[in-house]
């Protein structure tokens, strides 16, 4: 039995494979978006309460990016806080713009972020790298790195295992990435993780997730990282 999550993530697998291979979007819409639930944020509360205050502690507009059909920024702006949606599938984007029509959306991916340099506070990719081909997380991460300011922030979430394998998560792969090897790529795109953790929950993959700051020029402006288990 799937999780949330799990249901979540296969819904947007479907949809970007159908996306990749036809090029053109032909779909039902409602019937794409409507495994997300949109209205309502299905995830786990201590993910809500770990990037709620994760977000609190950015300084500047947020991009949630991977946004799906936009509830984790619907969640953040609803706590005041300044946040923008991006994700490439346009059908995600179309279903934000309707549900949440006070907030900003566009289609873009993570590895071309349609934002100017350092234009950022920070950038939440919830359960969006975890379909970048492994071989590409070098530079999805340096252009995510491009577009936050100095001291800006990162929180990635990622399901956690112990080696970096494909798995078959409906129509295509995503994958599990071994904790400490994101964060070496992570490090490597001029950002200092400052916190990862891992969770198991009954009937779930693992949860993995790495917050870190941008550095500049070489400086180290983060606190020393801590992991939790
Ligand atoms: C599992 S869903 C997660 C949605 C939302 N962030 C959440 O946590 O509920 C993965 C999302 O990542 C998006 N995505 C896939 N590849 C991406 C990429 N290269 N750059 C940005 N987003 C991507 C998908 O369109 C989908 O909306």
């Amino acid at each position: 039995m799937l999780s949330a999550r799990d249901r979540l993530c296969d819904n947007a697998i479907k949809y970007l494979v159908t996306l990749q291979s036809a090029r053109q979007i032909q779909l039902g819409a409602a019937a794409l978006v409507g495994g997300f639930e949109p209205r309502r944020l299905a995830a786990a509360e201590a993910d809500r309460d770990f990037v709620l205050d994760w977000a609190r502690g950015v300084d500047g507009l947020i991009l949630d990016v991977g946004c799906g059909p936009g509830h984790w920024t619907k969640y953040l702006a609803d706590d005041g806080l300044l946040v923008e949606g991006v994700d490439p599938a346009p059908e995600f984007i179309s279903s934000a713009l309707e549900q949440y029509p006070g907030l900003r959306f566009q289609v873009g991916e993570a590895a071309h972020l349609p934002v100017g340099d350092a234009s950022l506070g920070g950038v939440l990719s919830w359960y969006s790298l975890i379909h970048v081909e492994p071989a590409q997380i070098g530079a999805t991460l340096t252009d995510l790195a491009r577009c936050v300011r100095a001291d800006g922030g990162l929180a990635l979430a990622f399901f956690e295992g112990p080696e970096l394998t494909p798995f078959d998560h409906a129509v295509a792969p995503a994958y599990f990435w071994p904790i400490d090897l994101l964060a070496t790529h992570v490090e490597q795109a001029g950002f200092v993780v400052t916190d990862t953790r891992t969770r198991s929950d009954p009937g779930a993959r693992r949860h993995g997730a790495i917050t870190a700051r941008r550095i500049s020029a070489g400086r180290d402006l983060a606190p020393p990282r801590r992991h939790i288990d």
